[in-house]
């Protein structure tokens, strides 16, 4: 497999499985539990039928959309990921690389594996920073305070991860950082010497963004006990509320699921909010993102940004979330497993793709811009199970 023969999704995958070390690619490619609320992710937007409008003088389509003050080119974004220098040694920079080109917005995570500082200052991206509330709230003010000196436009807390999701791919490999391997774990290490090679004569792994604050070398800190540990499960609406007040600027909630918490997200200042199960990682059972949406954009959608995340995998799934609302888009595994796959070239390849992919069925549907999606044109099956 090649890059060049990647048209979708599932070749982007096969071609980072066939790259990666097992472990790795099992981190990015699994979920919660029984991975039930990863798979009605992407089953959701199949769930939902287009009603196409013809003869609409298609021929210039215009994909632009305003998110959160940030004037975005396309309607989707790339989510803040972990780790990324793990699955390819530039990591955030190619990502950066392809966003930048492609006039989006890239989410960068306190897991990042790049600087949040280094890649505002060498990429012009809008940048939404992707931080979590910790125990330590000198941690949390410090941060934002980065961010702020960093001119980092988007403050993105992620509310969902309160404590680590049950992921047991990552138990059966022994996923961690730094890397903690079972035996299993390690003969599936031994039989990827590219990846290794890669990994190993580039710069040194690093997490930037907490390297300062949090001691993540001494013991094998696993994604889930980083949450469990480090993070306050005691957080309240009055703690986040004062963290939006002392921002001031554009704040964002990742991870809002119910109506009435995104008409508190509103209350506290909340600018943005992602409506989003965290790729099916978090809360196994969620219901998707997509299927919750016109509830919320129904309560509050004309007051606050609404963007959503979980299982969008074509062109089509970002036109079905944005006739139902949604101002934008995420989408994580989807440039996650192209950059796995070919760094930078991989991850442009996919936005173009995307980006194509939507143009044109923006034309199929009969709309030459994002305003023109409604409800008016789809249509929802009557579950069956
Ligand atoms: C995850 C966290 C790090 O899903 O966002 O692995």
């Amino acid at each position: 497999m090649r890059l060049d023969r990647c048209f979708n999704f599932h070749d982007f995958r096969a071609l980072a499985r066939q790259r990666l070390p097992g472990p790795i690619f099992n981190y990015i490619d699994g979920a919660a539990d029984d991975e039930t609320t990863y798979r009605r992710n992407t089953q959701a937007f199949e769930d939902c039928d287009l009603v196409p409008s013809v003869l609409a003088g298609v021929a210039d389509v215009d994909l632009s959309v305003t998110v959160m003050g940030q004037r975005l080119s396309l309607p989707f974004y790339c989510s803040p990921t972990a780790l990324q220098r793990l699955f390819h040694y530039e990591g955030e920079r190619a990502v950066a690389r392809a966003v930048e080109k492609f006039g989006t917005m890239f989410g960068v995570s306190s897991l990042g594996t790049v600087s949040l500082e280094d890649l505002a200052k060498n990429f012009s991206f809008p940048q939404a920073y992707q931080f979590y509330f910790h125990k330590d709230r000198g941690l949390n003010r410090a941060m934002m305070q980065r961010a702020k000196e960093a001119g980092v436009p988007i403050m993105m807390l992620t509310v969902d991860s309160i404590t680590g999701g049950n992921r047991e791919r990552d138990l059966r490999t022994g996923f961690s950082i730094p890397l903690k391997l079972t035996l299993g774990g390690m003969a599936q290490f031994a039989i990827k010497p590219r990846w290794a090679i890669e990994y190993f004569t580039h710069e040194r792994f690093r997490l930037p963004q907490l390297e300062e604050h949090v001691d993540m070398g001494g013991g094998a800190m696993s994604i889930g006990d980083y949450f469990t540990k480090m993070l306050d499960p005691s957080m309240t609406w009055t703690d986040v509320a004062e963290m939006v007040k002392q921002w001031g600027g554009q704040f964002c909630l990742k991870g809002v699921m119910s109506v009435e918490d995104a008409r508190r997200a509103i209350d506290i200042g909340c600018t943005g909010i992602v409506v989003s199960n965290h790729g099916g990682r978090q809360l196994d059972g969620s219901r998707s993102a997509f299927d919750q949406l016109a509830e919320i954009v129904d309560a509050v959608g004309d007051r606050i940004d609404v963007l959503m995340d979980g299982g969008v995998q074509r062109g089509s799934h970002v036109l079905k979330a944005l006739s139902l609302g949604a101002k934008a888009v995420g989408v994580g595994r989807y440039y996650l497993f192209p950059l796995a796959a070919a760094g930078e070239a991989g991850v442009e390849r996919a936005l173009l793709l995307m980006r194509t992919e939507l143009e044109r069925d923006m034309r199929l549907m009969g709309c030459t811009n994002v305003g023109q999606l409604s409800r008016k044109n789809l249509r929802f099956r009557p579950r069956t199970a």
